[in-house]
């Protein structure tokens, strides 16, 4: 970005990736700065079905105040703090293929490539894991989008947040024959907010003490062993497991959190009927905070759960609003697509 004349329009584009966590976070011990209470641990996507794209710009010419853009829409963003953590006097023009917050990432993918773009545009040096300290800011998933593969967010245990960051347990080469399909349940914006829900649960839960302190921390060690293993049964019950533990903790909410629905639950028995029919465990389910459903399989077990599943559900299930899939290709690392 040589300067030549105060009438210069800087500008990087960047794209981020969708992560989907396996080990989710869910529950913040200081608001401020957006640290949580428990570690996670996600599978970033391949761009080729989910990403946002976005380009920041700046110039002398450009009215002094901040603009973004979302989905060609102009955004209200001086009433957003976590917006504003992640900004500069910028105009910021972001898209994302896919529904925005459904519970399909989207801020994850959206602040992941603010940064990215602001830090190309500023020519920064700082490194991912670095840009991961401020993406957490915007939004704590967005911190694992910034990375490829599967990516650990490490709590940290420093007050002021320095050690909160996200680094890459192993890159996505290390276990290619990984595959996600998306089911699109409901592209509607959900009930519950994560910002908000997480909260409720925090304050309101019993459960949650419990998953955070002790079930979390040694899911954390035997997913990551898992996937250095690349033993796939191992990593889909640790999955399914915590999905289930963290929609057990929203179910304990007060008033309770419901995001799953009855095409969810449809959802999770044919997995576990899939499983039980070939006698091992091929598929595996997880939910954010939304009734779509990411199904993490080996590509040799394609025909076998994708074909399943998209012939079952698509077919026979009544309340399928979506009604359309994303098959990922392949889990890749992040990048400018
Ligand atoms: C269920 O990252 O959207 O997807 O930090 O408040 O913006 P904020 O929350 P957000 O929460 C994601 C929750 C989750 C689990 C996960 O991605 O780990």
């Amino acid at each position: 970005m040589a300067a030549t004349s105060s009438q210069s329009v800087y500008r990087a584009t960047t794209t981020a990736p969708v992560n989907i966590a396996v080990i989710k976070y869910w529950g913040k011990r200081d608001t401020t700065l957006n640290l949580p209470t428990n570690s996670s641990l996600s599978v970033t996507l391949s761009q080729r079905s989910l990403r946002t794209l976005t380009t920041a710009s700046c110039s002398s010419i450009y009215p002094a105040e901040d603009t973004l853009n979302l989905n060609g829409k102009p955004q209200d963003i001086q009433s957003s703090k976590r917006t504003l953590a992640c900004f500069f006097p910028l105009r910021i023009v972001s898209e994302n293929n896919f529904p925005t917050a459904a519970g399909l990432a989207s801020s994850a993918a959206g602040f992941a490539a603010l940064v990215r773009a602001v830090a190309d545009l500023y020519q920064l040096p700082q490194s991912p894991n670095e840009l991961s300290r401020i993406a957490r800011q915007g939004s704590g998933s967005a911190c694992r989008s910034l990375m490829g593969g599967y990516v650990a967010w490490r709590t940290g245990e420093l007050a002021d947040g320095s050690d909160s960051l996200a680094e890459e347990v192993a890159p996505a080469s290390h276990w290619p024959e990984m595959r996600a399909l998306v089911l699109v349940v409901s592209a509607e914006k959900k009930d519950v907010p994560s910002t908000e829900g997480m909260q409720t649960t925090v304050n309101t839960s019993d459960l949650f003490a419990t998953r955070a302190q002790s079930v979390v921390p040694e899911r954390m060690s035997a997913i990551e062993a898992a996937i250095q293993a690349r033993d796939f049964p191992k990593f889909a019950e640790i999955t399914m497991r915590d999905s289930n533990t963290f929609h057990a903790t929203c179910l304990d909410s007060w008033p309770p959190i419901f995001y799953m629905n009855d095409v969810s639950r449809a959802a999770v028995r044919l997995v576990h009927d899939i499983n039980t029919a070939v006698g091992k465990t091929v598929a595996a389910y997880t939910f954010d905070a939304g009734p779509n459903a990411v199904i993490y399989y080996e590509e040799k077990d394609s025909e076998l759960v994708a074909g399943t599943v998209k012939a079952i559900l698509g077919a026979n299930t009544i309340g399928w609003e979506g009604a359309f899939y994303e098959r990922l290709a392949n889990v890749t690392a992040p990048g400018v697509a």
